[in-house]
């Protein structure tokens, strides 16, 4: 039978859960996420998760998102693409780009990405990216997506002069600090982005309350009592962690204050019982991938992003 796609219904969480996870094995997703964005939506843009269903199976997955810029452009993006092993090699990636499309078209985008990854990254990623080029898209990035055994994680680095390392969770009472780091590395890191930076309403929302968001493994190092670098993470809770960001203030960079902040937020990890780390890095960020580099982290694959103006 020929799958048919539509909106995700929460009775499908739990199948496009086990999808996904199987999908991008890089990616610390958890079903519980999956369930809480369900019932809380991002509130700064417009999402609709599709799956294809055959029968009652949920064989593929693919969110639409409508993002709004200041000047009222609305840009549309298709990702999270994956299908189920019988189905990569049918017409399923393409027909869920073309859903993708007329949803996000429909929504009033007429500059449209999506994003395909190798192998170890996107399972079905090489049907996603024929599709994607079928349908017109153009190349315009890549990233690293990195990964490491936790097991070879190498001695940390002696702590940089005055640097004093806190957990997220220390930042209850007013996490703002953290969140002026988060976005003035966003605005310092190399490549396009989709959206804007988050407003601080919505990142509290998005980031601090996110049940995905580990407040425990994220860290920030401060200087004379104020924060200067943060490394901060999502994990599944249990034995997978993705980075969030890494960032220094500018003035405060080329110090190793990065590449310290991250190394223990790996070493208090592994302690705690994770075993695998992932991150991605635009294949420009030099100092991150040096950073990366010197913790042990390897590629796992290239994720490409294409765009098609309409
Ligand atoms: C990337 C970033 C976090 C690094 O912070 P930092 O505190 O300066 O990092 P560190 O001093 O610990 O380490 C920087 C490393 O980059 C290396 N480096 C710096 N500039 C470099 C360049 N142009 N080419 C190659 N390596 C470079 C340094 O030699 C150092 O590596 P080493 O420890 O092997 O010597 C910081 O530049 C930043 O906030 N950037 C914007 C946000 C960002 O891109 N974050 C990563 C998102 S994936």
């Amino acid at each position: 039978m020929t799958p048919q796609i539509r909106p995700v219904r929460k009775d499908d969480l739990s199948q496009s859960f086990t999808l996904i996870r199987n999908g991008f094995p890089a990616v610390a997703v958890t079903e519980e996420h999956m369930r809480w964005r369900f019932d809380h939506p991002r509130p700064d843009v417009d999402d609709t998760r599709l799956v294809a269903v055959d029968g009652d199976r949920v064989v593929g997955h693919m969110i639409s998102r409508v993002h709004t810029d200041e000047d009222g452009t609305r840009k549309g993006n298709s990702f999270y693409g994956a299908l189920a092993e019988e189905h990569r090699d049918t017409d399923l990636a393409a027909r869920l780009l073309e859903a993708s499309e007329a949803n996000l078209t429909e929504k009033g985008a007429a500059f449209l990405r999506t994003s395909a990854a190798q192998e170890g990254v996107q399972a079905a990623g090489e049907h996603f990216r024929e599709a994607i080029l079928a349908r017109g898209y153009e190349l315009v990035e890549s990233h690293h997506v990195l990964g490491m055994e936790l097991s070879r994680l190498p001695d940390p680095p002696q702590a940089p002069a005055g640097a004093e390392l806190r957990r997220w969770s220390e930042f209850a009472d007013d996490p703002r600090p953290l969140y002026e780091i988060d976005k003035a590395a966003d605005a310092d890191e190399p490549g396009e982005t989709a959206e804007d930076f988050l407003s601080y309403e919505f990142w509290l929302d998005s980031v601090w309350h996110n049940p995905m968001f580990d407040l425990e493994l994220s860290l920030a190092l401060l200087l004379d009592g104020a924060p200067v670098a943060i490394s901060c993470y999502s994990s599944d809770h249990d034995s997978r962690m993705e980075s969030a960001m890494t960032g220094t203030l500018r003035e405060y960079r080329n110090r190793g204050l990065a590449g310290y902040t991250k190394h223990m937020a790996l070493h208090r990890a592994r302690e705690r019982g994770f075993t695998h780390a992932y991150t991605g890095n635009h294949e420009t960020n030099k100092p991150m991938l040096a950073i990366n580099n010197r913790i042990g982290y390897s590629l796992v694959g290239t994720e490409n992003t294409y765009v098609k103006r309409l």
